[in-house]
C-alpha cells in the first residue's frame, strides 16, 4: 500500500521536474541563467505541483498532461523563486537551501535577486504560452490573474513584509495565522484554485470545500515549516535549523510551544481530512499527502 502511494508520488515527480526543466532558458546563457537551474533543478518537495497533478487526476480534468505539467511548474516556478529571495541577507539570511549553498552565497547578492527576479516573470510566460483545446483563454487569463495575486503585494509578499516587521515581537495566534496564510497559504490556495478553474462544470460547493481544505493544509504545512525549523535534522530538512530563532521571528513553537504546535498542525489535518471526506471522489492520493504534512522531515 504504502509503496504504491510512493509511487504515484515519484511518477509526478518525474513529470513535474521534466515540465520544469523544459520552461527554463538554456543554462549557458549567463550567470542568472546558470543560477535559475542551480535554484530551481535542485531537488525540493515539489508540493504545490504535486497538488495540481494530484487533485487534476482526481477530478479528471480535460486538458492534457503536458498542459497539468505546465501549470504545476509555473506554481512551483514562484515558489522557487521566494525562496531565493528569503534566503537573502536582507530577509532570514540563510547560507542552505536543499541541501546546497543558497543562490546568494553560490553565486552573489546581485545575482540572486536578479535571478528570482527572473523567475517570477518566467512562471507567467509559461502561464500565457499554454495552447489547449480544452483551455480557453479567458480561463488563462484567471489562471494567471490568481497566480498574481498570491505571491503580489496582497498575497505572499505581504506575509513575507508582515513576517519581517514581526521579528523582535511577540504575535498573536490570530496574527500569525494571518501571516502565515499570506506568505505560504495563498499560494497552496491558488494551486487548487487553478485545477477548479479548469476543470468543467465543477460545482460551487465543491471549489468552497477544497478552498477550506487547501487553507487547512496550508496552515498545517507552515506550522510544521516553523517545528521543523526547531528540532528538524539539517541534513533532512536541507536548511539551517533555529534560523527562526537566530532572527527572533514570531513562530508557532515560539508562541505556544512544540507539542501544542505540533497538535494544531494535526488538528489542522483532521480537518482537512474530513473535508475531503466530504467530497464526492476517490481523494486518498490528497490524503496520503496529508499524513506527510504532518510527519514530514523535511
Ligand atoms: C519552504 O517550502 C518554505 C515554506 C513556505 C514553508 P517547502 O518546504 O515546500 O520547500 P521545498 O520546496 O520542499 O524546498
Ligand atoms: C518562507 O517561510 C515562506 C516563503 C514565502 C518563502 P520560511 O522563511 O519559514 O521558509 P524557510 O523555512 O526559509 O524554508
Ligand atoms: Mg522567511
Ligand atoms: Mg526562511
Ligand atoms: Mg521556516
Amino acid at each position: 500500500m504504502i509503496a504504491n502511494e510512493h509511487k504515484f508520488l515519484e511518477e509526478n515527480l518525474t513529470r513535474i521536474n521534466k515540465a520544469l526543466f523544459k520552461t527554463l532558458p538554456k543554462k549557458e546563457i549567463s550567470r542568472v541563467t546558470e543560477a535559475i537551474h542551480y535554484s530551481v533543478m535542485n531537488g525540493g518537495k515539489r508540493i504545490r505541483p504535486q497538488i495540481i497533478l494530484i487533485l487534476s487526476d482526481i477530478l479528471n480534468v480535460e486538458i492534457s498532461n503536458d498542459n497539468v505539467d505546465l501549470i504545476a511548474a509555473a506554481g512551483e516556478l514562484i515558489h522557487c523563486y521566494s525562496l531565493i529571495h528569503d534566503d537573502l541577507p536582507a530577509m532570514d539570511d540563510d547560507d542552505f537551501r536543499r541541501g546546497q549553498l543558497s543562490c546568494h552565497k553560490k553565486f552573489d547578492e546581485a545575482t540572486a535577486i536578479l535571478t528570482g527576479d527572473a523567475i517570477q516573470p518566467l512562471s507567467l510566460e509559461v502561464l500565457t504560452s499554454i495552447e489547449d483545446p480544452n483551455l480557453k483563454d479567458d480561463t488563462k487569463l484567471k489562471i494567471i490573474n490568481l497566480f498574481a495575486r498570491a505571491c503580489g503585494p496582497e498575497g505572499m509578499v505581504e506575509g513575507q513584509n508582515r513576517d519581517i516587521l514581526s521579528e523582535n515581537k511577540v504575535l498573536t495566534e490570530a496574527e500569525l495565522d494571518e501571516i502565515h496564510y499570506l506568505k505560504t497559504g495563498k499560494l497552496i490556495e491558488a494551486c487548487v484554485m487553478c485545477v477548479c478553474l479548469i476543470k468543467k462544470n465543477i460545482d460551487d460547493i465543491t471549489v468552497k470545500k477544497l478552498i477550506k481544505f487547501s487553507n487547512k493544509f496550508g496552515l498545517a504545512f507552515q506550522i510544521r515549516d516553523d517545528i521543523l525549523d526547531e528540532i528538524g535534522d539539517e541534513t533532512k530538512i536541507g536548511k539551517p535549523i533555529k534560523s527562526d530563532i537566530k532572527n527572533n521571528k514570531s513562530t508557532y513553537p515560539s508562541i505556544i510551544g512544540i507539542e501544542k504546535s505540533q497538535k494544531k498542525a494535526e488538528l489542522l489535518i483532521d480537518e482537512a481530512l474530513e473535508i475531503l471526506n466530504e467530497l464526492p471522489f476517490k481523494t486518498d492520493k490528497l490524503e496520503f499527502l496529508c499524513e506527510l504534512v504532518i510527519n514530514r522531515k523535511n
